[in-house]
Parts: structure tokens; C-alpha cells; sequence
């Protein structure tokens, strides 16, 4: 197993899901995706979780991102856990968790951290590009719950930083004013930028959004 760093292409695999025998890349065809990983079935921050997500399904539908969760719980244990999530977090789980019994997506992606926990995965976050490269990695401890806003705000970011020659500030959302990319000098960013360039140092020029 090797460490899995930005840029680096996902691994690809055939899993068991809660929805049947999927390849991930298969699932994901030519959008963006994200793996998600939970400790274990019927714990109660994996519920609120993965009950969290299926309520932002249409937030990641409308960027073209995929959903995929993991534990390394089984198919039919998955299949009664997620009655619980829909019946506590009044929703319908409606993407698939990944049965990882054993624990082979864990290892490929790292998600055992084993002075964490020996067994259970930790809270990782795997955002992948069309292009199949990973784009964002997050980890999170069994402890605390991630945060599905900041998940979209930062898919957000990815998406216009793919597309554009700017990054975004501390605390950004769409719309707001993002930060020309250090490369371009000032007098061709007022040239790409037709929404003005405001100079604050030569190193920090601010924009409007460009897709906003
Ligand atoms: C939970 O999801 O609530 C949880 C799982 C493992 C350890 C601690 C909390």
C-alpha cells in the first residue's frame, strides 16, 4: 500500500456496495467523485453522517460528483444500518457504501490509521477529477464529524480552479472575490480578468468570480 498524495491518480477497484458489485471507475464515467470512509455500521457519528450526505446529494448532483462511502462492515449489516440512518435522519440513503469486509479499499486508500484504531477507518475524504487524479484528501478522526458544506464549498473551489487562473481566499464561497494566480503578472491578468483587477500587493490581486 502506498501513500496517496494530491495529483496522484485514484486507485481504481471493483467493490460490494450497498448497491451491488461496482467499479469505481466505472460509477464514476467522466464527472468527479468522492470516497468517504466511516469507522464502523451503527455508530452514531457514521449515522449523522452518512445521513448528512444523502440530504446534499443534489448539492454534489449539480457539480457532477458522485457519491461513495466505505465501511468495513458487511452487505447485509449495510443493508439494516441503513434503515436506521433513514428512519433517525429522516432522509434516504441514495448512493453506495462500499462493504469492505476485507478492508481491501481501506488498505489501497490508506484509510486504517492504526495508532488511531487497528481495525476501524478513519474519516478520510477522497475528491477525484474527471481526469481520475485526486484532487482533495482530508482526515478526519473517528471523533468528529465532517462537515458536507465545507465539502461543497471546497468542491466549488476545485471546480473553478480547474478552469480558471485564479485560487481561492481563506473562508471563500462562490461568488466572492478570488485571488489571481501568482503567476500571471498584473498587466495580462487585467487582460484575462475583463471583470477588473484590484492590486492590493503586487502578490495579491483580487477578482471577481468569474463564474459568478
Ligand atoms: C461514531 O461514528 O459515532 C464513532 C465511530 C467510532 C468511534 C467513535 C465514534
Amino acid at each position: 500500500m502506498a501513500t496517496i498524495r494530491l495529483g496522484d491518480t485514484a486507485p481504481d477497484f471493483t467493490a460490494e456496495t450497498s448497491q451491488g458489485t461496482l467499479n469505481f471507475y466505472d460509477y464514476l464515467g467522466d464527472g468527479w467523485g468522492i470516497l468517504f470512509s466511516h469507522p464502523a455500521d451503527f455508530t452514531p457519528v457514521c449515522t449523522t453522517e452518512l445521513g448528512t450526505a444523502a440530504k446534499f446529494k443534489g448539492e454534489f448532483e449539480k457539480r457532477n460528483v458522485k457519491m461513495m462511502a466505505l465501511s468495513v462492515d458487511g452487505a447485509a449489516s449495510h443493508a439494516e444500518w441503513i434503515k436506521d440512518i433513514n428512519e433517525t435522519q429522516n432522509t434516504v440513503v441514495n448512493f453506495p457504501i462500499i462493504a469492505d469486509e476485507d478492508r481491501k479499499v481501506s488498505d489501497l486508500y490508506d484509510m486504517i490509521h492504526p495508532n488511531a484504531d487497528d481495525t476501524l477507518t478513519v474519516r478520510s475524504v477522497f475528491i477525484v477529477g474527471p481526469d481520475k487524479k485526486v484532487k482533495l484528501i482530508l482526515t478526519y478522526p473517528a471523533s468528529t464529524g465532517r462537515n458536507f458544506y465545507e465539502l461543497v464549498r471546497v468542491i466549488d473551489s476545485l471546480q473553478l480552479t480547474a478552469h480558471h487562473k485564479v485560487a481561492t481566499p481563506a473562508n471563500w464561497e462562490h461568488g466572492e472575490k478570488v485571488v489571481v494566480s501568482p503567476s500571471i503578472p498584473t498587466e495580462e491578468a487585467k487582460e484575462i480578468f475583463t471583470k477588473g483587477v484590484e492590486e492590493i500587493k503586487p502578490y495579491l490581486r483580487l477578482t471577481p468570480d468569474p463564474t459568478a
